[in-house]
């Protein structure tokens, strides 16, 4: 028995937060954030907008994709850091607003690598038998998340959710998947839950250590890439594309530089959506399909890196 990806979907909020807007806000400049990072503007979710509204969006446009009905998803997943209640879980909310019902669904806390943690744990779950067809969700809200005069993450962080519908299949969809994590670099990258009665100084914004994490990241995802090929059993020039976690655009290149593939091999959405955490990849990967860049039979590498530090992949024959 196989996975394979029977459809996906994604959610952008319509607020566009542009590199001018920025340059108002804190002291940066348009061709600081463009260097550095390659982003031009992100996407913010208004007031009324949380975690699983979005994911439920991005689920429902997956599920259509799909051509499956909710009632036949038997495990929804939503991987997320910003969900509204630590219970009812997001993937709880996002059950209640698909109507799905009797069917385990949780939550999972990757950080940036979620999308590819919960579609590695999905393929599991369908592998061992214990569910069919699996609805991984992603959604973020990291601009709620970045302290506002903070011009280190502000400018790399924007909201939005991914989903994916993966289901059992007779012909081979997943090829190898990876997951990991290292505590030892933990304090580079984290996030506090806001405290309550102990202590009422607001330290719960984002913390980034950007250019020690940028290092880490490089050098995790080039071993990452290669060992997840190892594991497929296939070379880098059997990839038709790269569709990496999108934080700095120089990370994807060092990553595409490693599998010797031009860029335009890569999945790019950074520019327009900036870092949105664990739906990033997820968005990328829904891009590439609807755009018709990524076509059925491609041969696929998910990769993403973030906060833990956690690290994921996916080799995929879409
Ligand atoms: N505008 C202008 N100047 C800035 C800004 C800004 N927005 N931010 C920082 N600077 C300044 C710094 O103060 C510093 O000035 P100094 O030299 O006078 O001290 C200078 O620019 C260089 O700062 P660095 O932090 O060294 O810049 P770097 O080239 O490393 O770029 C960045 C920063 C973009 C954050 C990069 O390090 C990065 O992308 N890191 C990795 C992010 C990542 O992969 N995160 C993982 C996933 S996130 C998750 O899991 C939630």
């Amino acid at each position: 028995m196989f996975t394979r990806i029977l459809g996906t979907g994604s959610y952008l909020p319509e607020q566009i937060r542009s590199n001018a807007d920025l340059e108002r806000m804190v002291d940066t400049s348009d061709e600081w954030i463009m260097t550095r990072t390659g982003i031009s503007e992100r996407r913010i979710a208004a007031p009324d907008e949380t975690a699983s509204s979005m994911g439920a969006i991005a689920a429902k446009r997956a599920l259509e994709a799909a051509n499956v009905d909710p009632s036949e998803i038997d495990l929804v997943i939503c991987a997320t850091t910003s969900a509204q209640y630590a219970f009812p879980s997001c993937a709880c909310e996002i059950s209640g607003l698909l109507g799905i019902s009797d069917c385990p669904a949780f939550d999972l806390a990757a950080a940036c690598s979620g999308f590819s943690y919960g579609y590695a744990l999905a393929h599991s779950m369908i592998l061992s038998g214990q569910a069919k067809k699996v609805l991984i969700v992603a959604a973020d809200l990291m601009s709620r998340a970045c302290e506002p005069n903070d011009r280190t993450t502000i400018i790399l962080f924007g909201d939005g959710a991914s989903a994916c519908v993966l289901g059992e299949s007779e012909t081979e969809g997943t090829i190898a998947v990876h997951m990991s994590a290292d505590a030892k670099y933990g304090p580079l990258l984290k996030m506090a839950y806001p405290k309550r009665g102990v202590d009422t100084s607001n330290d719960s914004w984002l913390y980034m250590k950007g250019n020690d994490v940028f290092k880490h990241a490089v050098t995790v995802l080039a071993n990452l890439v290669t060992k997840t090929l190892e594991k497929g059993n296939m070379q880098a020039s059997d990839l038709d594309f790269l569709v990496p976690h999108q934080a700095n655009l120089r990370i994807i290149a060092a990553t595409a530089k490693k599998l010797n593939l031009d860029m335009s091999q890569v999945i790019v959405t950074l520019d327009k959506q900036g870092n949105t955490s664990a739906p990033s990849v997820g968005l990328a990967l829904d891009e590439g399909i609807r755009t018709g860049r990524i076509k059925r039979g491609d041969v696929l590498l998910l990769e993403s890196f973030g906060g833990g530090f956690t690290w994921g992949s996916a080799l995929i024959r879409y």
